[in-house]
């Protein structure tokens, strides 16, 4: 395997394959409240760059649902970080925010969409990702959208599995 890069060391808590422990919760004012699992894994080919794929799927059924996958980069000498993303239902993103030890801040920087996408429309995500002191990871996503204000949708805790 390639040496992680340097330029990524400090997401080096990121990488593996992540699965989570317990369902997912899923929220918002528009939606009745859902559960969900999700796999996430964060890979690295030597590039200045972390890769990543979130697939999530029905806690049951396990049929696939949200997926994303994209690139991390951080500028050089700073803590400033941005998640470059591809979403399945048809948004592509990019969110910028701060690393500070073992979480990272984000909120969307600039956004597109499919011409032909569903409304509403998402306008803004705030997410953070926080490696908790008992080795869990935890992601919360809110976001606002051209009906509501910026709600949380999202809280998800993973166990490392591999
Ligand atoms: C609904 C965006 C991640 C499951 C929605 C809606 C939007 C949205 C705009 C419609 C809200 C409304 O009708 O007012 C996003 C964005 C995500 C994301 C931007 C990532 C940043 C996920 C994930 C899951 C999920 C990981 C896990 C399965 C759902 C479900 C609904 C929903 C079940 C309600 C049914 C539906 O509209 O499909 N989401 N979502 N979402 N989302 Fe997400």
């Amino acid at each position: 395997a390639p040496l992680l890069n340097p330029a990524v060391l400090a997401l080096d808590w990121l990488l593996g394959s992540w699965e989570s422990d317990e369902p997912g919760e899923g929220s918002f004012p528009t939606v009745p409240p859902f559960r969900y699992s999700e796999t996430l894994h964060f890979t690295h080919v030597g590039q200045p760059v972390i890769n990543f794929m979130f697939n999530a799927f029905h806690t049951e059924s396990k049929k696939p649902m949200h997926r994303e996958c994209g690139f991390i980069r951080l500028q050089p000498g700073t803590n400033k970080v941005a998640f470059i993303i591809a979403q399945n239902s048809g948004l592509v993103e990019i969110e910028e925010g701060e690393l500070t030890g073992q979480q990272v801040s984000l909120q969307t920087h600039a956004l597109a969409r499919t011409s032909f996408s569903k409304e509403p429309h998402v306008q803004q995500i705030h997410r953070e990702f926080r490696l908790r002191g008992d080795g869990r990871l935890e992601q919360t996503v809110s976001m606002a959208t051209s009906d509501q204000p910026l709600t949380q949708h999202l809280h998800i805790t993973y166990r490392r599995s591999s």
